[in-house]
């Protein structure tokens, strides 16, 4: 049931997030605002909000409870002696039972499941949990790893904040929120026992992203992603661009395309390290990241990077490819 909520909402807004026939790319930022939850604060509601999303009665929802959870109808209501006869008293304002501070922390992430970590548990695949043991890669950082925010390359790309940062929605005229504001103000930002969460303060300016791959890791990073040609399958590299991480090389160039060293483009120098030599040919010869790094699907329908680690998985022997 839990993340049923969520995953409709995502389908739906999969559906229509076709582009615009023919229409103009929209370079970001803002981004669009198709997958996953609005980029938006929400920290305060009123019961006419949580309505909007939980229904108009939310009766059968905490009365299943009853049996599900073995609550006993004093946990919610009150009795009373009205006019002689015993009579259930009914509060509807959810925020007289439901926390919420306005304007600090909002209520899904004042509950016992974010206070945990937990955000799979509602926010579904588009994220991983803290201490579930993904993979977060531990090599040194290069060329194309990306930054949370003031990437070095062109227009600031090379980082989250290229796409993502605040502006006004081109769908709907919203207001899209920072990544800042996003994070902290669910009420994290505010509890000094969270920083480490989403920050590595000992890190080093170019590698601070490891840090947001805590619950952002190349696994999960690399599959969101809308279908933009509505042939229901997502073609890394064949869908149009800033529809999501994976549809276009323009996307790849968003996170991973910081500045390139001058110094290193015009050297003949032999000891340059493998990685850095092939990623030279992406400004040298117009290379695109997908032509040598192939997503796959593996066996939980998931994208993930054919083996880039070795020389013969892409050059044949001999050398030539
Ligand atoms: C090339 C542009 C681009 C860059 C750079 C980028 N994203 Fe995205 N991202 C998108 C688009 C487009 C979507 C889909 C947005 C939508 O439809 O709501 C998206 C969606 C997401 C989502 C799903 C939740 C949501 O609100 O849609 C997460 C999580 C996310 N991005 C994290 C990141 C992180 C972390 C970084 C930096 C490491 C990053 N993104 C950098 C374009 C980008
Ligand atoms: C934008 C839509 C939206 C709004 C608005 C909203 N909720 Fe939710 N709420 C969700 C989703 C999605 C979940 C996770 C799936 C689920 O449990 O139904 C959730 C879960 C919950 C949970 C379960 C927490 C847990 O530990 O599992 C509670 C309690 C809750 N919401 C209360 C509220 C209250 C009170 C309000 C108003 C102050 C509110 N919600 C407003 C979407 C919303
Ligand atoms: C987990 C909390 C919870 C428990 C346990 C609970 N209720 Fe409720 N009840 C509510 C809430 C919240 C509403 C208001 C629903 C709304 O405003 O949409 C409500 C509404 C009602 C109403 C008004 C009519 C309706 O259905 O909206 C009655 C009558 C009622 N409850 C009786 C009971 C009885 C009898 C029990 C025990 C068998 C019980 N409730 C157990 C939370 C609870
Ligand atoms: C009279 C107190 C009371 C009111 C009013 C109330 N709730 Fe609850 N609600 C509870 C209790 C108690 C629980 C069970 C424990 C928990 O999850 O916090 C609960 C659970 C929930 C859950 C989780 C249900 C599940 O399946 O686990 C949601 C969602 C929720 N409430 C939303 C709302 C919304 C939305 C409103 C207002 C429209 C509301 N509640 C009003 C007391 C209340
Ligand atoms: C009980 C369900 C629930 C849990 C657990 C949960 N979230 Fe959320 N989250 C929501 C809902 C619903 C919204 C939208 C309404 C709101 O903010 O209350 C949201 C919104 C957000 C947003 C802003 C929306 C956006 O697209 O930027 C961020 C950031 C976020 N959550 C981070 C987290 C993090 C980090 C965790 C885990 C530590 C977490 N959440 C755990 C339900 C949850
Ligand atoms: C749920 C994740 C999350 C938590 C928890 C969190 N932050 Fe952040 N914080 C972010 C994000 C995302 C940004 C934007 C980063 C960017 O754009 O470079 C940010 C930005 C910042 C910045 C701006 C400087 C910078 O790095 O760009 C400071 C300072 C900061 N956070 C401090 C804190 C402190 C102190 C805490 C604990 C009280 C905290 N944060 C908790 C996610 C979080
Ligand atoms: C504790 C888990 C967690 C950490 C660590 C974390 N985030 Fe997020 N992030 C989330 C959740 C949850 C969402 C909301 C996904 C959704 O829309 O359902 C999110 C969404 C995003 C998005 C998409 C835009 C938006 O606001 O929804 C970006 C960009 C992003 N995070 C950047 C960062 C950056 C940069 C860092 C590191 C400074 C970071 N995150 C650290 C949990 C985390
Ligand atoms: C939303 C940002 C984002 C986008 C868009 C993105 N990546 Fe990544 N990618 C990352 C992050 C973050 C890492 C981890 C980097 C690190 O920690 O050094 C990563 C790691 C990688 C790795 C190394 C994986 C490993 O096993 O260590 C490859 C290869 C890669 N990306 C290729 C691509 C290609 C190709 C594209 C376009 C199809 C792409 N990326 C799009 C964020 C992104
Ligand atoms: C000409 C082929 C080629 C192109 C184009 C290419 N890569 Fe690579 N990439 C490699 C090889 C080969 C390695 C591993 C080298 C090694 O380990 O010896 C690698 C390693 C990586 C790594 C791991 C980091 C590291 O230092 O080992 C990331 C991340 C990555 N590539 C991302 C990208 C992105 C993003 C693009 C597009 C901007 C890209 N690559 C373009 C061949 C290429
Ligand atoms: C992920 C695929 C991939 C892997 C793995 C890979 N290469 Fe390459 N490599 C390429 C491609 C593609 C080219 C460019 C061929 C062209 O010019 O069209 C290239 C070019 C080269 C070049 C010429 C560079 C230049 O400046 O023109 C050398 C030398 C080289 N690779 C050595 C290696 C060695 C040694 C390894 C193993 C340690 C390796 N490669 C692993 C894909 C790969």
């Amino acid at each position: 049931m839990k993340k049923y909520v969520l995953s409709v909402v995502w389908l739906l807004l999969v559906l229509l997030s076709l582009p615009p026939s023919g229409g103009a790319e929209l370079l970001p930022p803002p981004t669009r605002q198709d997958l996953g939850l609005f980029d938006a604060v929400f920290n305060d509601f009123d019961e006419q909000d949580c309505r909007a999303c939980h229904g108009a009665s939310v009766s059968d929802l905490h009365h299943n409870l009853v049996n599900s959870e073995k609550l006993d109808c004093l946990t919610c209501h009150r009795v009373e002696v009205v006019n002689k006869s015993y009579q259930i008293i009914v509060t509807t304002n959810c925020l007289e039972c439901h926390e919420q501070q306005p304007g600090a922390a909002s209520v899904h992430h004042l509950t016992g499941t974010a206070q945990l970590g937990d955000c799979v548990a509602c926010h579904g695949a588009l994220v991983q949990n803290l201490d579930d043991g993904h993979y977060i890669p531990t090599y040194s950082a290069t060329m194309v790893t990306p930054r949370p925010s003031a990437g070095t390359g062109a227009e600031g790309r090379g980082s989250c904040r290229f796409c993502h940062d605040w502006g006004n929605d081109a769908a709907t005229g919203e207001l899209v929120f920072s990544n800042m504001q996003t994070h902290h103000e669910t009420g994290f930002g505010g509890q000094s026992d969270k920083c480490a969460w989403c920050h590595n303060t000992q890190a080093a300016q170019t590698l601070a992203i490891r840090a947001c791959e805590q619950c952002h890791a190349p696994l999960s990073i690399h599959n969101i992603q809308a279908d933009t040609n509505g042939d229901g399958v997502i073609t890394p590299g064949g869908e149009a661009p800033y529809f999501g991480h994976i549809g276009s090389n323009e996307d790849c160039l968003g996170c991973h395309g910081g500045a390139v060293d001058p110094a290193l483009l015009s050297s003949r120098n032999s000891a340059i390290d493998n990685p850095t030599r092939h990623h030279l040919l992406v400004a040298s010869k117009g290379k695109k990241c997908l032509d040598c790094h192939k997503l796959l699907l593996n066996d939980d329908g998931l994208f993930v990077f054919k083996d880039f680690r070795v020389c013969s998985s892409c050059h044949a022997q001999g050398g030539r490819r």
